[in-house]
């Protein structure tokens, strides 16, 4: 296994660009089930969630190159509907298969995702829905197991806000045979972004980026191309890189739309943030950052996908900061890592309160989920002496050459073995 070495207490300068977004690749990637024939997606970044589900789509005959940011994808069709525990056990969004295999094949075995690092996080909305459109669902032997004549577009309500569930509906009803109004939706950009794909592949829908969102279904869906969106998770991440280390950097390719809330939040605890030209920004920070709280929420609100690499921030702030996650029951496992480091942190709940102190020390370190890895790396940043961070595979699921962008920008960070 590897790990990152980093010798923290280099400031962060220079030029770097945001890479294609891993949350909208998924959906979209999943989505090409729908339609047989080819497709070319542009900005796919090279990731290890992205190659996961090149081998899951291979498994259901549609054949995967994934080159230079451009995946070129081939379904040729055929019945099979299986994805397997191997697979689904390392990606939970192995998930976003079901909708349109039944759409497209009236089948779908899928392994049930578990638990993970940051919460029990079920599918039952995602079951409930695709029941209600005339699936017959069972759990058989931690699978999935579904089938049905052909999906019927009909009315869904979700209890609660779920991207990837949204999603899966969106493509189910796709292929379904009328139209489906899906209530409490998920607005989400990488929602969005999957249904700009669906309505190029030959699909109306209605309310897109709105809490009610509604779906056309079609028989004559087509394979298209599609540029993906840039990742506003990795753009905020670079950000705070950038303003943990007191840098000064460029960045590229931001959407800044999708960022609102979050760069409000950044500029509120002193982040200097300048608007260059389009999707390009100056990123600065020249004295200790303030202290300031977050409260996750669904989208337009403050993401969860950033919270632990803003506590990495705060653990350094002037003052005291309260940082509630409302999202997973679960996702703080960071903190007791970034403690390790000399933070101080408290956890009462579903928040946790951070002291921040004058400085952090470099300590072994353990990823547990993706974002807490993140997290970890920044907090190396910044850390007196050398951060190891255990379990790096976590950061490569969905960062793109995260080590190696830092280091351009002045960062001293080693990707070793370390035979674990
Ligand atoms: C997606 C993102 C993930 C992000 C999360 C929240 C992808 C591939 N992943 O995950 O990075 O952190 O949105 O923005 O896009 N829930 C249920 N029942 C369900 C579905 C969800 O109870 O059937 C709960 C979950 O346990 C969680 C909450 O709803 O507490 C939100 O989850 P959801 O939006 O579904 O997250 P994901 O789509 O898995």
């Amino acid at each position: 296994m590897e790990k990152l070495v980093i010798e923290g207490g280099n400031r962060l300068t220079g030029e770097v660009s945001v890479s294609g977004s891993k949350n909208a690749s998924l959906p979209i990637m999943a989505a090409t089930i729908l339609a047989e024939g080819g497709y070319t997606l542009e900005n796919v970044p090279d990731l290890r969630d992205v190659r996961t589900l090149c081998k899951l789509l291979n498994l259901l005959n549609i054949e995967t190159d994934l080159r230079n940011n451009q995946l070129v994808l081939r379904n040729s069709g055929g019945d099979a509907f299986e994805a397997p525990y191997e697979l689904v056990k390392t990606m939970r969004a192995s998930i976003l298969v079901l909708g349109p295999l039944l759409a497209k094949r009236k089948r779908a075995r899928v392994s049930l995702p578990g638990g993970c690092a940051i919460g029990e996080r079920p599918v039952d909305q995602h079951i409930k829905a695709l029941k209600l459109m005339g699936a017959k669902i069972e759990i058989e032997h931690g699978y999935i197991v579904a089938e049905c004549e052909k999906l019927i577009g009909t009315d869904i309500y979700f209890d609660l806000v779920t991207v990837t569930g949204t999603e899966n509906i969106m493509m189910a009803a796709a292929g379904a045979k009328g139209v489906t109004t899906i209530y409490n939706a998920a607005i989400e950009p990488e929602v969005v972004d999957l249904g700009n794909f669906l309505m190029k592949m030959g699909v109306k829908i209605e309310g897109l980026g709105t809490k009610t969102v509604k779906i056309y279904g079609s028989d004559n869906l087509i394979a298209t191309d599609y540029k993906v969106m840039n990742d506003r998770i990795e753009a905020a991440t670079l950000i705070c890189a950038a303003a943990i280390t007191k840098g000064d950097i460029l960045l590229k390719g931001v959407p800044i739309d999708c960022l609102t809330t979050v760069i409000d939040k950044f500029l509120e605890i002193g982040i200097n943030i300048e608007v260059l030209g389009e999707n390009v920004i100056r990123v600065s920070a020249d004295k200790r950052l303030d202290a300031a709280d977050i409260t996750t929420q669904v989208y337009p609100g403050f993401p969860t996908d950033l919270q632990a690499q803003f506590m990495a921030l705060m653990t350094v702030a002037k003052g005291v900061s309260v940082i509630t996650e409302n999202i997973f029951e679960n996702r703080f496992m960071h903190v007791a890592e970034l403690k390790r480091m000399g933070a101080d942190i408290r956890l009462k709940d579903r928040s946790a309160i951070v002291r921040g102190v004058e400085r952090l020390s470099g300590a072994h370190v353990m990823a547990s989920d993706l974002r807490a890895s993140a997290s970890l790396v920044l907090a190396g940043l910044i850390a007196d002496g050398e951060t190891h961070v255990h379990r790096i595979y976590h950061l490569d699921r969905g960062y793109e050459k995260f080590d190696e962008k830092l280091n351009k920008l002045g960062a001293k960070i080693k990707r070793v073995e370390n035979g674990e």
